[in-house]
Parts: structure tokens; C-alpha cells; sequence
């Protein structure tokens, strides 16, 4: 190994998490821009150089963990190619995806030892799901949410709360748990370009909480360190709940991600304003390590150095950076 990647907070990055591709087969409110903008093709990395850089940031950087985003990472073109090539690196290979297209995935998976997957659900109700992605899928999802539990999956729900939305569904997820094995995170909503963020939207962890212990009783587990959610379970039940407060309590101190974008930029953080395109030099045939090291240098001490979302000026700020697919989660 050449080096790890450490910046000025004695951080060390080894979780590295790639996007496959920009589009997506659903249409989030809160995520897709109104006017979605989507990547022209040849601007994408390709199957090989998503499979070179991967090998490049394992190699020579020791990174340990990948995780495959989007848009919806499995609607890419030859996905499960470039999953089965991934799987040979000596990696933890994970993915976050929507759940529609999964039923098409799971021989794949479990053939490379993929044994947790991150679904992205974010309501029980079939009519409230078509409203949030503009899609008629919630039946797809839902069972293959179940079929992936009933292939022994470990499945994680994540689970985007928004004031108006779906926050009268919290307490519906945590009956899920009852008797599904599944482990819901609810995430508190983030701005990103053209979401339409503003404070009264974002249901904090401190409410979110407060709704589910004046009714259930629950019990708090143990997090991992670089962990960024708050796990908790209500008691005896076959499921988990956690939150992530993204925005209340933000986990920066602790954080070992670094991003590489369907386009081959590399960010060091969600929200950084800056990103640095790796796949031109790569083209070119340069040189791309000490780009990487000097990304993760420059890594700012907590949000991209944005400061507080609370900020007068942060709903500004944050709007000019990328919106979610682009960035993939
Ligand atoms: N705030 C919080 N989470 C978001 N995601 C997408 N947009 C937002 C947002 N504005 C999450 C989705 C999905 C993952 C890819 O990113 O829920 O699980
Ligand atoms: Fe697609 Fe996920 Fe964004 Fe929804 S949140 S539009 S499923 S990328």
C-alpha cells in the first residue's frame, strides 16, 4: 500500500463510496431537482475505469469498504459486470439502492457474499409512495424488501423523514419492526440543490425520538464509531430504528467517507463545494494519486465547511452545491 488517506484532522478515509450513475427509476421529491439534469454518457466513467479506480483507491490507499450509489446504481448498464468485478477486489462491497430492480440482483449477490443491503423506502402507504416518487412501484419494492429478508438478507431501510411528507408514518415503520427483522434508519431531510430544503421541512432526531418514547419502550444499542447512525430497538421487538442527524448533530469528527461521483470526481465530503475531476488527468494518462492525497488534505473540519445549517445564509450556500443524484448519497 502506498499511503492512507489522512487529512488534517487525522482522519483516515478508507470507505469509499462510488455512484454508477446519475439517473434513477424513481423521482424522489426530495432528492431529484424538478428539472432533473442528468450526466450525457460518454462524460461517465466506463465499466473498466470504474473497476481501475476502484483498484487504484484499494491498492494504493487501503481502502476498505465500497459502497455502490446513484441515482439508482442498479439501472446502469452491465451493473451486475461491474458488481461481479468489484466483488474480486479484497473489499467490503455494499450498495444502497431503491429496491426496485432488486429481485433482478439477488442470485448475484449472494453468489459474491453480499450479505447486507441498504433499501431506500420511505413510506408503508402505497398511495403516499407514488406521491413521494412519482412512481407506481411500492408494491415491487415492498416485496422485494420481503423477498431479500426471506433469502437472509440483513437489511437496512432508509428512511428520509420530512415534515408533511411522511412523519405521520414514523410510528408505522416502528411497528414494522415488530416482527420484520429489518432495521429502519430514519434520516433527517438535507438541503441539496433544487429540493426545496428549508428548517420547517427537517424533522429533528430530538423529535423523532420524543414521538416514538411516548409510546413505545425502547432501549438504546451500540453504535460503531464511525457509525452515523443512532441505533435503538423498542423492546422484544424482531427489528431495529435509528436515526441520522445529519442535520442536528452533525458526525463529522469521526468521518472516513470520501466520494467518487458517475463522472470521476472525487469530493471529500457531501458537502463540500469543490470536487476534483480525476477522470480527465486519468484519460490523459497522468498521474492521479497526488490528486487524491491533495482532496483528502484539503478535507474541511466538519460539513464541507459550510457551518451550521441553521445559518441565516445556509439554505443559499447549500443550494449551489449538487443536487443528491449527482452526488450519490
Ligand atoms: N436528505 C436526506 N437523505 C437523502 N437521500 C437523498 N436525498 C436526501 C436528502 N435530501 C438519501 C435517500 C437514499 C440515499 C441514496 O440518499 O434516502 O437512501
Ligand atoms: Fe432515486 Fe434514491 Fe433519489 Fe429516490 S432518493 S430519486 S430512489 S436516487
Amino acid at each position: 500500500m502506498l499511503n492512507q488517506l489522512t487529512d488534517g484532522y487525522n482522519r483516515t478515509h478508507d470507505y469509499l463510496r462510488i455512484s454508477l450513475t446519475d439517473k434513477c427509476n424513481l423521482n424522489c421529491s426530495y432528492c431529484m431537482p424538478d428539472i432533473p439534469f442528468y450526466l450525457p454518457n460518454h462524460e461517465l466513467l466506463s465499466d473498466q475505469e470504474i473497476v481501475k479506480f476502484a483498484e487504484l483507491f484499494v491498492r494504493d490507499f487501503g481502502i476498505q469498504k465500497i459502497r455502490l450509489t446513484g441515482g439508482e446504481p442498479l439501472v446502469r448498464k452491465n451493473a451486475a459486470e461491474i458488481i461481479e468485478s468489484l466483488s474480486r477486489l479484497p473489499v467490503e462491497l455494499a450498495i444502497t439502492t431503491n429496491g426496485v430492480l432488486l429481485d433482478r440482483f439477488f442470485s448475484l449477490f449472494e453468489k459474491i457474499g453480499m450479505k447486507s443491503l441498504n433499501i431506500s423506502l420511505d413510506s408503508l402507504m402505497p398511495e403516499n409512495f407514488n406521491t413521494i416518487t412519482k412512481h407506481d412501484q411500492f408494491f415491487k419494492v415492498f416485496e422485494n424488501i420481503n423477498l431479500g429478508l426471506a433469502k437472509g438478507f440483513h437489511i437496512k431501510i432508509n428512511t428520509v423523514i420530512k415534515q408533511g411528507m411522511n412523519d405521520h408514518e414514523i410510528l408505522d415503520f416502528i411497528e414494522w419492526t415488530r416482527n420484520s427483522p429489518v432495521h429502519v434508519r430514519f434520516i433527517e431531510f438535507m438541503p441539496f440543490d433544487g429540493n426545496h430544503w428549508h428548517w420547517e421541512s427537517v424533522v429533528s432526531f430530538n423529535q423523532m425520538l420524543e414521538k416514538i418514547e411516548n409510546i413505545y419502550p425502547i432501549e438504546k444499542l451500540e453504535d460503531s464509531l464511525q457509525s452515523t447512525a443512532k441505533s435503538f430497538r423498542v423492546k422484544n421487538y424482531a427489528g431495529t430504528f435509528a436515526v441520522i442527524s445529519t442535520v442536528s448533530e452533525p458526525f463529522c469528527q469521526n468521518c472516513n467517507r470520501i466520494r467518487l461521483t458517475a463522472d470521476g470526481k472525487m469530493r471529500n465530503c457531501l458537502f463540500s463545494q469543490n470536487e476534483i475531476d480525476l477522470l480527465t488527468p486519468f484519460r490523459d494518462g497522468k498521474d492521479i494519486r497526488p490528486l487524491i492525497q491533495n482532496c483528502v488534505a484539503n478535507k474541511k473540519a466538519e460539513r464541507g465547511g459550510l457551518g451550521g445549517f441553521d445559518k441565516k445564509e445556509a439554505k443559499a450556500t447549500y443550494d449551489k452545491g449538487r443536487c443528491m443524484t449527482s452526488i450519490g448519497g
